[in-house]
């Protein structure tokens, strides 16, 4: 996989999506959208793949946005394909099997947010700052701000966020859970990998469930939902690792899971 915009590293069983645009501080262009839509759907595909981490390249920024310069002429149905092309992002990293941790180092604004709320977990750097300030530029957030932050944070804090265009540094992003750790910028990847590292010790199968039974289910009813739950519990047992978890416990020693 090479890409103009993106850097990916693959190592001990996870991708490493490094967004690097620093001069424009990694601010989302249709080109990089369609990349980081590739990106994904190839390490969906690739059995080496279990954990996929997405960070922005350099110290300063996550992703300052959807690109300004690129947006600021479009006609009115230019910009819904443009949201079009991020909601289309957003929702592959969401489908995607794999859990997908965002590293968020520095600036993560607009459509840099979005892309940090469409990723399952969120590690972010003591230098962070999260925002929607797209009422700044006489817009609103387009690549599923509105949505994703309102159901994370709530929607009385995300209306705050949103209509002043306000940013949160690492300490209230944690609060308010827009983050799940905070730890220095220097030890924001190794994080991220030693969280993706634990979560491919255990049986892939159970993980993807658990993704899919979350994400699917936070969209139905209750009922509904625990319904879906039953069925990917019960497709658990259709594993190898399952067998090999449970007698694993009751011989007293460690599982070794094979993802079968
Ligand atoms: N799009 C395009 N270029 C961007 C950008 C963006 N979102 N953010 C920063 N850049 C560019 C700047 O234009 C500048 O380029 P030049 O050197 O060629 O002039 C370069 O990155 C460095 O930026 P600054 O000089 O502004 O750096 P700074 O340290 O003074 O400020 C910042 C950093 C606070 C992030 C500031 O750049 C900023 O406010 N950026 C815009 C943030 C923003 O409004 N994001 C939302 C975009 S709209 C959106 O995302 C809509 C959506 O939901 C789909």
């Amino acid at each position: 996989m090479t890409y103009k915009n993106l850097l990916i590293d693959i190592e001990n069983g996870m991708a490493i999506v490094t967004i690097n645009r620093p001069k424009a501080m990694n601010a989302l262009n249709e080109i990089t959208l369609t990349e980081l839509q590739d990106a994904f759907v190839n390490c969906a595909e690739d059995d080496a793949i279990q954990v996929i981490i997405i960070t922005g390249s350099g110290e300063k920024a996550f992703v300052a946005g959807a690109d300004i310069a690129a947006m600021q002429p479009l006609t009115a149905l230019e910009a819904r394909q443009f949201a079009k092309l991020g909601h289309q992002v957003m929702r592959t990293i969401e489908g995607c099997p794999k859990p997908v941790i965002a590293a968020v180092n520095g600036f993560a604004l607009g459509g840099g947010c979005e892309l940090a709320l469409g990723c399952d977990i969120r590690i972010v750097a003591e230098n962070v700052k999260f925002g929607q300030p797209e009422v700044n530029l006489g817009v609103i957030p387009g690549f599923g701000g509105t949505q994703r932050l309102a159901r994370l944070i709530g929607k009385g804090r995300a209306m705050e966020l949103i209509f002043t265009g306000a940013m949160v540094d690492a300490s209230e992003a944690y609060r308010i859970g827009l983050a799940n750790k905070v730890v220095p910028f220097d030890q924001l990847l190794d994080t991220a990998k030693a969280m993706a590292a634990t979560i491919i010790s255990k049986g892939s199968y159970a993980v993807q469930f658990a993704k899919e039974a979350i994400h699917n289910g936070l969209e139905l009813d209750l009922d509904r939902a625990n319904q879906y739950e039953a069925e990917l519990f019960g497709l658990c047992f259709a594993t190898k690792d399952q067998k090999e978890g449970m007698l694993a416990f009751l011989e007293k020693r460690q599982a070794k899971f094979k993802g079968e």
